[in-house]
């Protein structure tokens, strides 16, 4: 693996600032975001344990985009856009379940095949002239990585397996697409700017003052790398110190050490990051996925779900229970500490961060969004209205500029 250095990140003029205050509170700027970032990028929707059998379905919603993935009677996963073809209903009404044979649109009962194809219209002959070739459902972008399904409504970026070539070694050790759900998935609403949630997510550098459970456990081991190619990975190792803690000293012990892990990740606790807001966590005993993404202007969600291989073994049991604690307490910690950073940045008195090397993370991801939305840049908010247009044209500029 090769890593990008502080160095290189902050040679960009301003990005040890941050962005500007009023980029975390914008109606405009956050509908851009959705459409440019979230719909143009991979999001993880399920893992191929949640949707075990044919017409087994989950689904996901993102900006007005809702997307259902299912098993087909051939047992390839697929993904639709979750809009009927006659008056736009949504053809499944839970966000996860099984469908049978095909989905059925609750509105007037059009159906459809598991591979998307037009089943039946109810009352057909008043279809007189609908060619039913042409009314499937709309299929979306999909991979199954292992074992992690995700779509894309749009854009025509990287595959999943290209962009997390730099990882695939070291996350094939897990054996992802065996595992099996471990716990009900989580869902935190913010009251703030995806950003802002984002942002503390980026570094480890408040680990030892914002988390002292999670340092006590890792200690000075914990480290942020940014990978070529845009990855970020964070570790930390839990046997390297004498922990002051008893609930990392009793999860430690519980931990088998017997494993399918080699030695070199038994006691690694991992984190790989994939813009904008898609984190893998890699645990001995467990792993943990989640994403933070927009749902309006100051409104975001942090999703996650875990997933384990089966072990019934007592100590793998009790290790994982503990993990969550421990995992449960660093969260609301985050929680607090966004909060906290997110009021500020809308007092009057602030004006702008100062990005220290350890914090490398928080300004590549503010460098990736000034090149994809280069409107960030601007000291304000442009006029009503305006927004999308301007950063068109400061788009089309930055790219004349590289060019020329
Ligand atoms: S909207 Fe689906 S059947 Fe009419
Ligand atoms: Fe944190």
């Amino acid at each position: 693996m090769k890593f990008v250095s502080a160095q290189e990140i902050y040679k960009k003029t301003g990005s040890r600032g941050g962005l500007p205050a009023w980029t975390y509170n914008s109606d405009a700027l956050t509908q851009l975001e959705i459409e440019q970032l979230f719909l143009r990028n991979w999001l993880f929707v399920a893992h191929v344990s949640d949707i075990p059998n044919s017409g087994d379905y989950q689904c996901f919603a993102m900006g007005n985009e809702r997307a259902v993935v299912v098993r087909d009677q051939q047992g390839q996963v697929r993904a639709f856009h979750n809009l009927c073809r006659h008056r736009a209903s949504r053809v499944v009404a839970d966000d996860k379940g099984h469908c049978g044979k095909s989905f059925i649109c609750p509105f007037h009962g059009w159906s459809y095949n598991l591979d998307g194809s037009l089943k039946n219209i109810p009352k057909a002959a008043s279809f007189a002239q609908l060619d039913r070739q042409e009314y499937g459902l709309k299929t979306i972008d999909c991979e199954v990585w292992q074992g992690m399904i995700f779509v894309r409504f749009g854009g025509d970026g990287a595959s999943i397996a290209v962009l997390f070539a730099e990882a695939a070694e070291e996350i094939g050790l897990y054996r992802i697409a065996e595992m099996q759900p471990l716990e009900e998935a989580y869902q935190y609403r913010f009251d703030l700017d995806w950003k802002a949630v984002l942002d503390i997510d980026n570094e480890g550098y408040h680990v030892p003052i914002g988390h002292p459970e999670l340092f006590d456990l890792v200690g000075a081991t914990y480290t942020d790398q940014l990978v070529v190619g845009g990855l970020n990975r964070s570790f930390g190792f839990i046997n390297e110190r004498k922990h002051r803690l008893q609930r990392n000293r009793d999860y430690v012990a519980a931990l088998p050490q017997e494993s399918y892990l080699p030695d070199s990740h038994k006691n690694l606790w991992i984190y790989w990051g994939l813009f904008p807001g898609f984190v893998l966590t890699l645990f001995p005993d467990q792993i943990e996925i989640y994403q933070i993404y927009p749902t309006g202007n100051q409104q975001s969600v942090m999703a996650g779900v875990t997933y384990a291989l089966a072990d019934d073994r007592p100590e793998m049991q009790r290790a994982r229970a503990l993990n969550r604690d421990i995992n449960m307490d660093v969260g609301d910690e985050d929680i607090r500490l966004i909060e906290w950073a997110a009021e500020g940045m809308r007092s009057n008195a602030f004006d702008g961060l100062v990005l220290s090397d350890l914090e490398l993370g928080v300004a590549s991801f503010q460098n990736r969004l000034r090149e994809l939305l280069p409107v960030v840049t601007l000291e304000q908010e442009p006029a009503s209205g305006s927004l999308p247009a301007v950063n068109a044209r400061m788009r089309k500029q930055a790219n004349v500029a590289a060019v020329g």
